[in-house]
């Protein structure tokens, strides 16, 4: 894993923007991309927006993109759905259309075999080629929240409490905010060739460290992280203050050999 503590959240939107343009020009045409919504990743998203807009972004065509997860219950095209709201974040203005976009889909008479059908889609696709991350402050990545199988598949999960308080800010109340959700399952989350989590703000600081530094274990479902073979971290001085190894991880990073990369 590697984790690169940096200066501000807009350095972070500078290299989470080059990692993920970087796959879109290399695999042109076929790249898979992992999204996921949430706060976290808006600013790397409209690091693209720009490029994309000052001419000097990657072309889109043909590019794919997998949703992480969805809530359950929320009428269809309901501007809080994730597939609503990456389209408004990012693939609408990057010019990738919806029917290039996929999320799991929460049509109510369908959730039984949604998992199975959005696992089948991801391995239909090739797999996702760079999957971005956020971190909930309860460890969860994606909604696999604190005791989820470390092996889990697509399937239907509960939120928890501290989850639903916190993305109350959608919402307008807690009470607003779906108790169910469909999500990659951390071993689907794992069949993507590179990670990229994005982690900024202060709130995210305990879990981050739990999650890196921390043992391997369900009750902090992104320390499963630890065991992928290519994850890069970036995170901005609030959510890598609690990194024990922090100042290590600069100085790996400001004497990493360019011909590395991400
Ligand atoms: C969103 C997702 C979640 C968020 C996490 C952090 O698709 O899968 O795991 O990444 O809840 O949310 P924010 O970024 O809003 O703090």
């Amino acid at each position: 894993m590697e984790v690169v503590p940096l200066d501000s959240v807009a350095e972070v939107a500078v290299l989470g923007a080059d990692v993920l343009e970087a796959v879109v020009r290399e695999r042109a045409g076929s790249a898979v991309l992992g999204l996921a919504t949430g706060s976290t990743p808006v600013p790397t998203y409209r690091e693209l927006i720009r490029r994309h807009e000052a001419g000097t972004g990657p072309s889109y065509d043909g590019v794919r993109c997998f949703t992480l997860d969805e809530y359950v219950g929320l009428p269809p095209g309901h501007p809080q759905s994730y597939r609503a709201t990456i389209a408004r974040e990012l693939t609408d203005l990057v010019g990738i259309p919806a029917e290039r976009v996929h999320g799991p889909d929460p049509t109510p008479d369908r959730l039984p075999t949604a998992g199975q059908r959005y696992e089948e889609a991801l391995r239909a696709a090739g797999g996702v080629d760079v999957q971005v991350l956020g971190i909930g402050t309860d460890g969860h990545l994606a909604f696999n929240e604190p005791g989820s199988s470390l092996a889990s598949l697509t399937r239907l999960k509960t939120l928890t409490e501290e989850t639903r308080r916190d993305n109350a800010r959608f919402f307008g109340s807690v009470d607003a905010v779906p108790r169910h959700v469909l999500t990659q399952g951390l071993g689907t989350i794992l069949r993507a060739r590179h990670l990229l989590l994005i982690a900024t703000g202060p709130a995210k600081a305990a879990a981050l460290a739990a999650a890196v530094e921390g043992p391997l274990t369900a009750s902090c479902p992104a320390s499963v992280l630890q065991t992928h073979p290519h994850v890069t971290v970036l995170a901005d001085p609030e959510a890598s203050a609690e990194l024990e190894r922090r100042d290590h991880y600069r100085e790996v990073y400001a004497a990493k050999p360019a011909w590395q990369g991400l």
